[in-house]
Order: structure tokens, then sequence, then C-alpha cells
């Protein structure tokens, strides 16, 4: 078996290879485009034997094409998207070239040549498509959470392309056969996240004693998975899930932004206390996000029954080792800290 990855050098793609690479002894080949939130060097210490990174673009046809057909790929794992909500609702360009054209491309090149190959060939084949709780749209506080088959309705330029590549791609196993499979999870953390998002950013803020930005009154809920909880899901899902198959992945933690923003910061106040004060002083309420989802929340019945999965973190465990592994990769935190990201800020945050 030889998987392809398709950005594999982002957050949860980074992870995935790490775990599986330590546990299983296919070989997988890494597609990246290594855009600014993704970083070569996670994967840097891998056994080269069976791991294999290739620079390149999800969009790129003929690429795509030759890594199917040299390395005989029969499991496709798609990670590789635009993820920041906040920057799509700058400029969305991106997001639908990545997300939509490129989800696309993918398909169209997977099932050209799915379609060539023998049937016992055909058997093994498989495409995960990994996408968001986001599709589903806002939830009210007392609303049931979102099922696989609840109605996507998105409702900002980030989700909406998601929720259009989610379409495609079950429309390729619908109309061409091709063996997919959509998994939607929620909010991910833990290591190697780029800190553009809201806990790596919060970390990264405390510990350059710069200040928390809250949006509007910080009272949305997101349902936070440990990344890791997230990979096994998916290695699980790629050996055992269906064709046509969907399956949600979450984390059964739901948290309002202020309050995990305050557990951050007493977490931090216990691994690494400020000279003065408290970590809570340096939170600031901001400019809320245009759009900003009221609540995020996916059953994982499906999942849980079916393929036997749970996750094994939950938000007090995973915030710990989170925070830790900031503390203990400074040199990671310094080289994310790169201009983009700066620029970012200024954009963001003026
Ligand atoms: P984020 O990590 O961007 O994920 P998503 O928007 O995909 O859920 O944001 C998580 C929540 O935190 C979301 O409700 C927006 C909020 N948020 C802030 O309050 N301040 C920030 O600086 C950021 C980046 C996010």
């Amino acid at each position: 078996m030889t998987i392809l990855v398709t950005g594999g050098a982002g957050f949860i793609g980074s992870n995935f290879i790490i775990n599986w690479v330590s546990k299983y002894k296919e070989k997988i080949i890494n597609l990246d485009n290594l855009n600014y939130a993704s970083n070569k060097n996670n994967l840097s210490k891998l056994n080269k034997k069976n791991y294999k990174f290739i620079k390149g673009s999800i969009n790129n046809k003929k690429l795509v094409r030759t890594i199917l057909r040299t390395y005989k790929i029969n499991k496709i794992i798609n990670f590789a998207a635009e993820t920041h909500v906040d920057r799509s609702i700058v400029d969305g360009s991106k997001f639908i070239n990545t997300n939509i054209n490129g989800t696309f491309n993918l398909l169209e090149e997977s099932k050209n040549y799915y379609l060539s190959l023998k049937k016992a060939n055909k058997l093994k084949f498989k495409f995960l498509h990994v996408s968001t709780d986001e599709v589903f749209g806002s939830l009210s506080k007392n609303s049931k959470p979102s099922i696989e088959d609840s109605v996507m309705k998105p409702n900002n330029p980030y989700s909406a392309t998601k929720a259009s590549s989610d379409h495609l791609v079950r429309a390729f196993y619908k109309t061409y056969g091709v063996p997919t499979i959509i998994s939607n999870c929620s909010n991910n953390y833990g290591p190697y996240q780029f800190p553009e998002k809201l806990i790596p950013l919060v970390i990264n803020n405390a510990l350059m004693e710069k200040n928390l930005p809250i949006y509007g009154n910080g009272k949305q809920i997101r349902d936070w998975l440990y990344v890791e909880d997230h990979c096994k899901a998916l290695v699980i899902i790629l050996k055992n899930g269906k064709a046509g198959d969907k399956f949600n992945i979450g984390g059964n933690n739901e948290i309002t932004n202020i309050n995990l923003v305050k557990n951050i910061c007493n977490i931090l106040d216990n691994q690494f206390p400020r000279k003065k004060g408290k970590y809570k002083d340096l939170i600031k309420f901001v400019k809320d996000r245009p759009g900003h989802d009221t609540r995020y929340s996916l059953s994982t019945l499906k999942i849980m029954k079916q393929l036997k999965w749970k996750p094994k973190e939950n938000i007090v465990t995973g915030l710990n080792k989170t925070v830790k592994w900031y503390l203990n990769n400074p040199n990671w935190l310094k080289n994310s800290n790169s201009k983009d990201l700066q620029k970012w800020m200024k954009i963001q945050y003026k």
C-alpha cells in the first residue's frame, strides 16, 4: 500500500504523517506546495524509507498524474487546503483555487487513474477527503449537534469552498464510482499548528507579552479535537471506512472562546509564569469577525458506533500537552513568526 498525502507539511497533515510513519510500514508520498502555513521541517526527522516529500500543488494535473502512476498509489488522503476563515474574508480567491479547483483536479486525476486499475487494485483504492464542521454553518446554543446528513449552510468564503469540495467528492463517488469517503472534523489543536489560529496565536502572543485578541463578546462556542485523536480516527476510516461513506470526527469538548483562552492563561501561569501579573491580564476584546458563527457542534455517534473510535484527550489534558509542546519548541514558533505572519497580524489586528 502506498498512500498519497496532500498538504502533509501543514498542521494536521504533519501530525498524520508522523503518527503513521512511527506505526505502519506502508509508504507515504507527501505532496505539499509549502505555502505560508506549512513547514517541511516538521517532518525532517522521519525515516526516509517509508516517506517521500514532493513539492507541488494539487492543482498541477501532470504532477498528480505522474505521482499516482509512478508510486502505484492506492490510498489518497486530501488535507491540502487554505483553512483560515479570517484570511478568506479578506480575499477568498486562493480558497477557490486550492479548495475547489485543486480538489476537483485531484478527483479528476484519481478517477482516470482508478478507472485504469485492474479489479484487485480497484478494491484497494480509497480517496479520503478531510473536511470541517464549518460546512454545516452556525448552530444556536440549544440546538442538536450536526449529524453527517445535516444540511450544509456555510457562512464564510472558507467554509463555502470546503462545502463545495465535499459536494464534488460525493459526486465523484455517485457518478464515476470513485471510492471516496468524507470526514468532517471539529476545531483541531495540538503541536505544529500555525499561530494564526486561536490556540497557538494566544500561546504565541502570551509568550511575547502581547494582547490576546478575543473577537466580539467571546461567547461563541467551538468543539475542540486534539489533533492526535483526529489522526487516529483518520487511520481507522482509511482502513475500515466504506466507499461513499461520511463520518463526523469531534472532540466532545465544547467551550466558549473566552473560557478557552482563560484556560490557556491558567495553564501558562503554571507552566511558564510571567514576571509580573497573570496572562489573563493580556486579554483584549476586539472587533468581531463578520458573519462570526455562534456555535459548531458535531454528533460523533456514527464513528463511535461503527468504527469504535472515541477521542482520548479532553480539553484540559489536550491543552496542557499543547502548551507544553509550544514551550518546548521555541524555535518552531520563532520560525513561524515569519514576515507573512507579521504582515497578516498588521492587517487583521490593526
Ligand atoms: P479559529 O482558530 O480561527 O477557527 P475557526 O474560525 O475555524 O473556528 O477561531 C476559533 C474561534 O476563535 C472563532 O470563534 C474565532 C475566535 N478567534 C478570536 O476570538 N480571536 C482570534 O484572534 C482568532 C484568530 C479567533
